[in-house]
């Protein structure tokens, strides 16, 4: 039987990427994707019968859950903000960071003594998850977009619950990391019903990844 197109959602930016360089070491390429300022949105690959979309990296689980793609490469972070109906299959090994609770010193006694403190974040779900349902402590969520560092330093919040990758933006801005909710890396996932429906495609993509994850750790 003819093999249908699988279809690959990837968070855009540097995950995209990585993902690429990751693929190519199991034979799958792209050289649609690599040509330099496509306006194009969607990449086939024929031979392979692979089809490769960029999204944001949000909706990258949207994708996976409504099936418009059989698998998503994603930030763990994400998975757990929009909580999908999904398959986490893989863990990718790149993009290591920390989600952290982060603020200035001074903010380490609030956290200790339970204070019912504000915490702004572009992570609602974790953070509340991190303070309501481990460390049982009621606090105030401030949804925001990025630069959430901003938040402590001009009195929005006392704390934020945020990604650390260096932490070079805390230091530069007199913050620190108080306490880890959970390492994070980037992550393969896979639609309920093509896990399934292409068992044997995708079981061997993942064996074929791990192979080369397991190498390079
Ligand atoms: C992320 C994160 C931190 C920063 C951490 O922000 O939210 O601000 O990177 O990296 P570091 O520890 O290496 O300094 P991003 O650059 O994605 O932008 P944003 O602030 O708009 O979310």
């Amino acid at each position: 039987m003819e093999n249908r197109y699988l279809t690959f959602a990837l968070g855009k930016g540097r995950l995209a990427k990585k993902t690429l360089e990751l693929f190519e070491e199991i034979g799958i390429t792209c050289e649609e994707m690599k040509e330099k300022d496509t306006r194009k949105l969607i990449f086939v690959n024929e031979e392979l019968k692979l089809r490769f979309f960029l999204a944001k990296g949000p909706d990258v689980p949207t994708y996976v859950e409504y099936g418009a793609a059989d698998i998503g490469i994603v930030g763990a972070d994400t998975i757990l903000e929009e909580a999908r109906n999904i398959y986490e299959v893989l863990d990718l090994g790149f993009g290591k960071c920390r989600m952290c609770v982060c603020g200035p010193e001074s903010a380490r006694e609030l956290l200790l003594h339970h204070e019912q403190i504000r915490v702004a974040s572009k992570y609602p779900r974790i953070a509340k998850d991190y303070f309501y349902n481990k460390k049982h402590q009621t606090v105030e969520i401030i949804k925001l977009n990025g630069s959430i560092e901003l938040a402590p330093i001009v009195g929005l919040s006392e704390v934020i619950v945020d990604i650390v990758e260096t932490g070079s933006t805390l230091r530069e801005n007199g913050l620190q990391v108080l306490e880890e909710v959970c390492p994070l890396s980037a992550r393969m996932v896979v639609n309920q019903v093509s896990m399934k429906m292409e068992n044997e495609r995708i079981t061997k993509l993942i064996s074929d990844l791990k192979t080369v994850v397991n190498k390079e750790k």
